[in-house]
């Protein structure tokens, strides 16, 4: 448990948290306060870079040394440090454990992990187990044991753990959470969610050999990235606060996109047309809660399809609808008619507080600000010693629908459980 606050505390002060992004009275103890906070980073590819520059829009922000297999991305990110005005941080680049190394030094408070997806949990892990607080990219981990290990590696460690989902921080999603938290949806019963995002050029090398992106259509099955359209809903529905996910149902549909999309870039007779990714175009879940509220959450990275907004939402309350798809929304009493109207007729009343105070600090970060507020938060949490806004159990509970999905649909779409991850790893080990 975090720095030694008992469980039910603990939830409750994350619940807090997520409900309306502002950090909780509950403090848990003495955080690292108003000195610098120095920071690590493992993986400064595209993600770590943008994570890099973010994180000097706060204060107090010191970087002494950052990890990549890359050289030449590790040397990037130190001229970034650097051109902000710190000290050029020293580089670990000797191949892909050199972080252990780095790990090592007693001049870190935190790690910011961006690496691909299937070792993110377990670096992430590595670094609270060397006494360093994480702030995790998406999608934290991949398997079931994976979920497992970074609860245990946040309940061993007693280090602080927060998920970069930067979706729950997008303005949208920020002020309708200030609107559910007001009561204007009435209660929620309905979501749907989904990541529907063309990936596809990011799946093939020059010579039309797959990527890391492609190998993940090719070697697995099953929603392959959940976070960002889970997170917010699953803040929404306070699930893990006052709410749980119990049980998710899966199927996913042919898989034709992948080939399709390599045989018009490099040939019909390439082989990357000629590959058969397990992974179908589309795949589909339900998810159950156990106040009976029902989650449609979808997946798709490979469909031919303009993506103007990638993070699909739809919500449905007893008082109020709400659809991403044209930022629409109906508030019973309150819209005219019985027709929907655009969410900035509402912008002033239900702005989040945070994106009153600090729209003007976040221009220019990524996902049109959302950045800011995440990191933002990120640094708040480790210098009040508050409770993570998106903890381990919430990083744990999104990321098992990985697995979950493709079990799912391997069994003919039964019903997978959830595991209780908030019950605890120390408590209860995974089946
Ligand atoms: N939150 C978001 O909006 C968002 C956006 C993009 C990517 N991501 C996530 O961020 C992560 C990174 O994505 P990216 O687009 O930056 O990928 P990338 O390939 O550009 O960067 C990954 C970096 O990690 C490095 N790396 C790999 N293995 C390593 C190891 N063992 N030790 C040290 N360095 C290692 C690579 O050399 C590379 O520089 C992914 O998990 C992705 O899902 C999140």
């Amino acid at each position: 448990m975090e720095r030694g606050m008992k469980r039910r505390e603990f939830l409750g002060a994350a619940a807090g948290a997520a409900a309306g992004m502002i950090l909780p009275e509950t403090v848990m103890s003495v955080g690292i306060g108003e000195r610098n906070i120095r920071l690590g980073y493992v993986g400064v590819g595209k993600r770590g870079t943008q994570l890099v520059e973010c994180m000097f829009r706060h204060k107090g922000i010191v970087v002494p040394a950052v990890c990549d297999m890359d050289a030449k991305a590790a040397d990037r990110a130190s001229g970034l440090v650097e051109k902000a005005g710190g000290k050029r941080p020293e580089t670990y680049t000797k191949g892909p454990k050199d972080y252990v190394r780095m790990f090592e030094r007693d001049d870190l408070d935190a790690i910011v992990v961006a690496v691909p997806m299937p070792i993110q949990g377990p670096i992430s892990g590595a670094a609270m187990r060397a006494g360093k607080h994480v702030l995790s990219e998406v999608a934290p981990a991949i398997t079931l044991e994976q979920c497992w290990d970074l609860v245990r590696a946040v309940e061993e460690s007693g280090k602080t753990y927060m998920l970069a989902e930067n979706v729950c921080y997008f303005r949208d999603m920020m002020m309708l959470q200030n609107m559910l938290a007001q009561g204007v949806f009435g209660r929620l019963t309905y979501a749907e969610c989904g990541y529907i995002h063309d990936m596809r050029h990011l799946g093939f090398n020059a010579d039309g050999s797959p990527t890391a992106v492609a190998m993940m259509f090719i070697t697995m099955i099953g929603n392959l990235y959940p976070t960002h359209a889970i997170g917010p809903v699953a803040q929404f529905m306070g699930i893990g606060r006052t709410d749980r996910f119990v049980s998710l149902t899966a199927a996913t549909s042919v898989s034709e996109a992948v080939q399709h999309y390599a045989a018009r870039r490099f040939g019909k007779d390439h082989p990357s047309a000629k590959i058969k990714p397990r992974c179908g175009d589309m795949t589909n879940a339900f998810i159950k809660t156990g106040k009976g509220l029902l989650i449609e959450l979808r997946f798709d990275m490979a469909s031919t399809r303009p993506h103007p907004n990638p993070v699909q939402c739809l919500l449905q309350g007893t008082k109020a609808a709400y659809q991403a798809d044209g930022r629409r929304i109906y508030i019973e009493g309150r819209s005219k008619g019985y027709d929907w109207e655009s969410l900035d007729v509402y912008q002033k009343e239900y702005e989040h507080p945070l994106w009153r105070q600090f729209a003007e600090q976040a221009k220019g970060t990524g996902y049109d600000g959302a950045d800011y507020f995440m990191t933002r938060a990120f640094v708040e949490t480790l210098r009040t010693g508050a409770a993570s806004p998106i903890n381990v159990y919430d990083a744990a509970l999104w990321a098992s629908i990985i697995p979950l999905s493709a079990a799912s649909i391997q069994a003919g779409g039964k019903p997978q459980a959830f595991p209780d991850f908030a019950a605890g790893a120390t408590a209860k080990k995974p089946s």
